[in-house]
């Protein structure tokens, strides 16, 4: 059975069948939905349900306060009538920007005792065209796919730079740490995701929780190459000195409209500050009223930052987040 979605305050409309997720539907029609993890346990997909009813496909990361309110995650959201939707945002997708592309590792190094950084290079006179702080897919040889954001700027469309975490046991983190090596040809999809820089003059803040650096550099970088100018503040955490793996915040502290607040979560060290990295943040500001924030980590992190920087004053439609979701998170969430 088909039914009939349709945007509210929009003139987009799309089919979508009674077993599938609206997300994946608005996909098929050529709608961009943010999402990430696909599989409900993200947060990037929340949307509300203006009128009809949806139904969940399983268990998702979505609570009784926004149930009660009519959200949904449209990553786990089949339709059971026809429905007028609401989500953070929706945009017609460029069937040309997307690309499939061989990857050659050029460089391998350690950031940090589990962050590895792999530079890929594309073929030659391969460009891609992204946006500072997407992210790409690697797809793996037996069709799996993992993302990873692009820690370089746009500007360098040759190639991406991007920070991987060792992930025990991972399929896919632990070969690139014990056998992945420079000259190994890997699959690349890119871009994908909606995380980037909004038009404003409102001062940043950058939330950032370990190799949710990535981004989040990539963003500072494109601004500093296009002259942007703006009040921000990086806010770096990770549980030890060693998760802070970049020295870029020392050069980017060149610039007096930036400032740095390097956070550590597990142990107090001098010079750092000693908290969740998102609890930093409201520890220097009594209301963010005035702010955009753009926030990447883990689930758990964002979704914190979200509800408290909201409560504190935040415009929530100024509050952008990347969630990283690796594949024991996503398989831990069920079918
Ligand atoms: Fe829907 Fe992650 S994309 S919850």
């Amino acid at each position: 059975m088909t039914f009939q979605i349709s945007v509210a305050d929009t003139e987009f409309r799309f089919p979508c069948e009674a077993n599938e997720s609206v997300l994946d539907a608005a996909q098929r029609a050529g709608l961009e939905i943010p999402f990430s993890c696909r599989k409900g346990v993200c947060g990037t997909c929340k949307g509300r349900i203006v009128s009809g009813e949806a139904r969940a496909f399983a268990g998702d990361a979505l609570g009784a306060a926004d149930r009660a309110e009519g959200n949904v995650l449209f990553c786990n959201a089949r339709p059971r009538s026809d429905l007028v939707i609401a989500p953070r945002s929706i945009s017609k997708a460029n069937p040309f920007a997307r690309k499939t592309t061989p990857a050659r590792v050029f460089r391998l190094q350690r950031l940090a005792p589990d962050v590895m950084l792999v530079h890929l290079r594309f073929p030659a006179g391969i460009r891609v065209k992204f946006k500072a702080g997407q992210h790409l897919n690697l797809i793996l040889e037996n069709g799996e796919r993992r993302d990873f954001s692009m820690a370089n700027p746009p500007r360098e469309s040759d190639g991406a730079q991007l920070h991987i975490r060792h992930v025990p046991g991972g399929a896919f983190t632990s070969p690139v740490f014990n056998g992945l090596k420079r000259g190994d040809i890997l699959t690349a999809e890119i871009p994908f995701g909606d995380f980037s820089l909004r038009d404003s003059d409102k001062p940043i803040l950058f939330v950032a929780g370990s190799t949710g650096f990535a981004p989040i550099a990539s963003i500072i970088e494109d601004m500093t190459i296009r002259g942007i100018e703006r009040d921000m503040t990086l806010y770096w955490g990770a549980r030890q000195r060693s998760g802070l793996y970049s020295d870029l915040p020392g050069k980017w502290a060149q610039n007096p409209r930036f400032k740095y607040v390097p956070v550590l979560s597990d142990t107090p060290e001098a010079g750092f500050r000693h908290n969740l990295v998102h609890r930093a943040v409201l520890e220097d500001h009594h209301s963010l009223a005035g702010f955009q924030a753009y926030v990447c980590g883990v689930p758990v992190m964002t979704q914190a930052a979200r509800d408290e920087f909201v409560a504190a004053g935040l415009p929530e439609n100024e509050f952008f987040a990347d969630a990283f979701v690796t594949r024991a998170e996503v398989a831990a969430s069920g079918p």
